[in-house]
């Protein structure tokens, strides 16, 4: 069994997943999204205190695995340096204390690797990638096999919402709020611009619709309840037709390939409904992440290592780095 462990940003995680079978024997996750929510978004240090209280008690209740473990597996890029560093640190005590490899594993391609948590890796495949720190598409051939083919010029889609939820303050992390404000409101009363519609660039950016929020917001001044629905569900459908549209021009200029969408965002039924649309009109096969599996976790982490585990790609405790920027190895 590989032992994971995922700290990159606000939820503390352990997994034990079989190595042979992919069965996942333990998941444990401890969020923090109500310590950050007065805050409006994630405070580095109050994170990393956090994690450093709940890593070990949910090893704690790993505790009957340990003899079985072949394997020590962690996230160490890209996300928040001090909270990569609480999982990095328990993951080097533990590949040394039980004498067993260290796995260093890309945040990113554990989200895609959420796919197959429980399953065989089943590629190639397109991967968008909607999470609070990324927005990409990616070609997935295999676990060190992945191209992006069009990433974001400045904020992420989950960012974006958890900002528009920031502006009208409803709390940490905005996503889930702005889509259930969105269900009561008119996705057609503000013309919010659809980011880089008339551009052939295979690329993504937020932060103009973003501030197209903040200028409508600020002329409102007295925001009511309809109102604040109304601005979510303009935005909602203005940031999805963005994915939709781009999506479709990597679809278009590329051969056709089943496409997946994965991260934290995806969770978003909005967006899974105009994406299934979307891959019902190509002719394409859809795959999303199990819910559950969608937001950070550590089943996603041990997944992805299984596949590092085969190729016998471990690094030794003392060289292993925390990378809070990388994207790609
Ligand atoms: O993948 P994730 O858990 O963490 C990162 O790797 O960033 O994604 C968290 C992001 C947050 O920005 C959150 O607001 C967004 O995903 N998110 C959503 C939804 N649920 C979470 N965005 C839109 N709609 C949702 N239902
Ligand atoms: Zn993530």
């Amino acid at each position: 069994m590989i032992l994971s462990i995922e700290s990159s940003c606000d939820d503390s995680s352990i997994a034990i997943t079989g190595i042979g079978d992919f069965k996942l024997h333990f998941h444990k996750k401890i969020s923090q999204e109500l310590e950050h929510s007065r805050y409006g978004g994630v405070v580095p240090e109050l994170a990393s205190r956090l994690h450093a209280e709940a890593l070990p008690k949910i090893l704690e209740e790993a505790r009957e695995f340990l003899p079985h473990i072949k394997a020590v597996a962690v996230t160490n890029e890209p996300g928040l340096s001090v909270t990569l560093m609480e999982g990095v640190m328990m993951a080097k005590a533990l590949s040394m204390g039980l004498g067993v490899p260290l796995i260093g594993v890309n945040h990113l391609v554990g989200h895609i690797y959420s796919l197959f948590i429980e399953q065989k890796e089943r590629l190639p495949k397109r991967v968008l990638l909607v999470s609070g720190g990324h927005t990409m598409i990616l070609d997935v051939k295999g676990y060190k096999d992945m191209e992006v083919l069009a990433t974001t010029l400045d904020d992420s889609f989950g960012e974006s919402f958890d900002k528009v939820a920031k502006m009208m303050g409803l709390g940490y992390p905005g996503g889930p709020v702005i889509e259930r404000l969105a269900r009561e409101g008119d996705e057609n009363r503000f013309d919010f611009p659809v980011p880089l519609k008339n551009s052939k660039k295979l690329a993504f950016s937020f932060s103009g619709l973003k501030n197209a929020v903040r200028l409508a917001i600020g002329e409102l001044k007295n925001l009511s309840q309809k109102d604040m629905a109304d601005i979510a569900a303009s935005f909602q459908k203005a940031a999805v037709t963005h994915l939709l549209q781009k999506s479709k021009s990597v679809c278009e200029k590329l051969e056709p390939r089943d496409f997946a969408i994965v991260g934290g965002a995806s969770a978003n039924l909005y967006l899974r409904d105009k994406f299934e649309k979307l891959c019902g009109e190509k002719g394409l096969g859809l795959e999303f992440a199990k819910m559950e599996f969608c937001s950070d976790n550590a089943a996603m982490i041990g997944r992805a290592a299984i596949e590092a585990y085969k190729a016998g790609d471990f690094i030794d405790p003392k060289e292993l780095k925390v990378l809070p920027k990388s994207c790609f190895t």
